[in-house]
């Protein structure tokens, strides 16, 4: 079993109907029927929650996806209302919430990939392709696609893993129009974002989105374009061949993996606490990602 190390209690709000506990976001339903969503200091790795948190994670990530929703906003809507503090919430709750229009939610996992790694690499090291899409021979580990693709995943439960899918079973599953969106949207929105994050010195690897539908309107959903979300690797070191420095949780997972943390990820026991450099080092990662993405202080 995988899952939360130490499962958290949501905190109660008067006026606000608790939902759900996501890895790292709680979500509450307030009075006037909109999604209030928290995001919290939590990690996951390895299908962990893991049982240390990130100082300012949650305000990051927060703050980046509004960025960008902000960066996307001519090509796609997104589900931002609002970023007031619901009346009652708690003080730390302020920067890490958002209230947004509760949407019926698309299960899929909208990837778009516009390089190789990952459980991509680890497809096309089998049979040449990425959810059934063909590639050429002669890539490796960190190469760049001859053009970005849409590689879905169905979303799984926490401890799950997501599992990539083809197109044509996206399609078997929501219907031939809404994939046909999905996948447009997704690759318009991934090559802007791409842009955006090579005019700053960064690739965008991978990322994932998630959307809904408002009223028959494809809408942008959960958060978008963050270290959780996207594969971000400081151009500058970009060498394929290799596994690619990056801005997320990459010292975390290599912390969990060292002999120093005594933890086996394939076995069934959870994962330790976290060191407290480690913490601080990927705390520091968050903020690094945010400052040079936006190019504002973090503050
Ligand atoms: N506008 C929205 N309406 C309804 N659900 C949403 C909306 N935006 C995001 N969600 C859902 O909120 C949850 C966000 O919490 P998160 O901690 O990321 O959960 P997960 O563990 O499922 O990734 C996800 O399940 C996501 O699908
Ligand atoms: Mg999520």
């Amino acid at each position: 079993m995988t899952g939360f190390v130490v499962k958290p209690e949501p905190i109660e709000v008067p006026g606000l109907v608790h939902l759900h506990t996501g890895k790292v976001r709680e979500l509450y339903r307030d009075a006037q029927d909109r999604l209030v969503m928290v995001a919290s200091d939590r990690m996951s790795a390895y299908d962990w929650v893991l049982p240390t948190e990130i100082p300012d994670k949650g305000r990051v990530l927060t703050q980046l996806s509004l960025w960008w929703f902000d960066q996307l906003a001519d090509l796609v809507p997104n589900h931002v209302i609002s970023t007031d503090l619901p009346a009652g919430a708690p003080a730390d709750w302020e920067g890490r919430t958002l209230i947004c229009r509760r949407l019926d939610m698309v299960p899929v996992e909208a990837v778009a990939r516009g390089y190789l790694t990952g459980s991509g690499l680890k497809e096309y090291e089998v049979s040449r392709t990425v959810c059934g899409l063909a590639l050429p021979e002669g890539l490796t580990d960190g190469s760049e696609l001859p053009a970005p693709i849409f590689t879905p995943a169905t979303k799984a439960e926490v401890g799950e893993h997501d599992e990539n899918v083809s197109y044509e079973e996206v399609a078997r599953r929501v219907g031939a129009d809404v994939a046909a969106e999905l996948r447009q949207t997704t690759l318009a929105v991934y090559g802007r974002a791409r842009e955006i994050a090579r005019d700053r010195g960064i690739i965008l690897a991978d990322t994932k989105f998630e959307f809904g539908y408002d009223d028959g309107t494809l809408i942008l959903a959960d958060e978008v374009l963050t270290p959780d979300s996207s594969r971000f690797w400081p151009a500058d070191a970009w060498q394929p061949g290799r596994s690619q420095p990056s801005f997320d949780k990459q010292f975390v997972r290599d912390w969990l993996t060292s002999p120093a943390s005594g933890w086996d990820h394939r076995g069934e026991a959870p994962p330790p606490e976290l060191p407290e450099a480690v913490v601080a080092e990927t705390s520091a990662k968050y903020v690094e990602a945010y400052e040079r993405l936006t190019r504002m202080r973090w503050l």
